[in-house]
């Protein structure tokens, strides 16, 4: 644990032990902004894996979703984009907070549960962005909240993923509770396909893209060609480029890979390993936290 770390670990720890699972964001925002705590996942700067692999996505009249955004700095670049984006936390503070660090913001912030979502998001959003907030929340809701997350694609949509990595089997004593391999797959089990789910070993965290294949229409707004064919996704093993599972024809949209439509396993041989994104986000890692992780 980092000093930056010990105000959301003491209120996370009073919070588990009433098994209240979220009750202490708001608690740990409310004390940020009388100015007694850290919030230790605040950046200046959007995520540069969001940045990295989203640069190159946007269309106006895409609609975006951003999960548990915070001080609201990812939800701005995605708006930067071109998505007409909403953005939303559990903890009031927060949202207000970003609505006045970004008083000309496009996004629309909302105060929302993803465990009580609203119904007005169901399948409504062609990009859902979801940042380290699954892996902040207790293993306890990680089903109830990976569906939740996924019920807002909608047809055609996409969903990317950032979380950290925990081992299969591997106990861990959150927060926060970073998401194994099934964990990320898992985000599949709700009629959506895997396209990308990859391992960021600079970064230490599961970058994952998935797509729900819209009934008839097998391409996605956010991609530039056609997907694979009906029932021709399949994953592949490459962990000599440290890209772990590949499923379809294509990486994430705004990637080098994602743009030449190559065959998975050629554009896996083809993507550089890890020592790309350590070259240019090494200091970056070395700054994060244990909660940021
Ligand atoms: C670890 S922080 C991550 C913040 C941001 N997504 C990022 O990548 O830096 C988790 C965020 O999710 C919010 N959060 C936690 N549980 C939530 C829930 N059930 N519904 C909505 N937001 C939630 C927290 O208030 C917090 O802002």
């Amino acid at each position: 644990m980092t000093d930056r770390d010990a105000d959301a670990s003491r209120l996370a720890a009073d919070a588990m032990d009433q098994r209240d699972p979220t009750g202490w964001f708001e608690r740990l925002y409310r004390e940020a902004a009388e100015g007694n705590a850290v919030v230790p996942w605040d950046r200046d700067e959007p995520n540069p894996l969001i940045v990295e692999r989203l640069a190159k996505s946007g269309r106006p009249g895409l609609r975006a979703l951003v999960v548990g955004c915070g001080y609201g700095t990812d939800a701005e670049y995605v708006a930067s984009l071109g998505y007409d984006t909403t953005a939303f936390d559990i903890s009031s503070t927060a949202v207000e907070a970003a609505r006045t660090r970004f008083p000309d913001s496009l996004v629309s912030y909302e105060v929302a549960d993803m465990l009580d979502m609203p119904t007005a998001w169901a399948s409504a959003f062609d990009l859902v962005v979801e940042s380290i907030t699954v892996q902040s929340m207790p293993v306890w809701v990680r089903v109830d909240a990976i569906s939740a997350i996924a019920s807002t694609v909608a047809p055609a949509g996409t969903l990317c993923v950032v979380s950290g990595i925990r081992a299969d089997g591997a106990e861990v004593d959150g927060p926060p509770w970073p998401l194994t391999r099934d964990e990320i797959l898992s985000f599949g089990d709700n009629g959506l396909s895997a396209m990308t789910v990859e391992r960021v070993p600079s970064e230490g965290r599961w970058w994952a893209q998935f797509i729900r294949m819209a009934a008839g229409e097998w391409s996605s707004p956010l991609l530039r060609t056609p997907l694979a064919e009906p029932g021709s996704a399949h994953l592949f093993e490459t962990r000599d480029t440290e890209r772990d599972l590949i499923a379809g024809r294509h990486a994430c949209p705004g990637s080098s890979s994602a743009k030449s439509n190559e065959h998975p396993s050629r554009s896996a041989a083809s993507t550089p390993p890890a020592s790309r994104t350590q070259a240019t986000h090494a200091p970056a890692a070395r700054a994060r936290s244990r909660l940021n992780r």
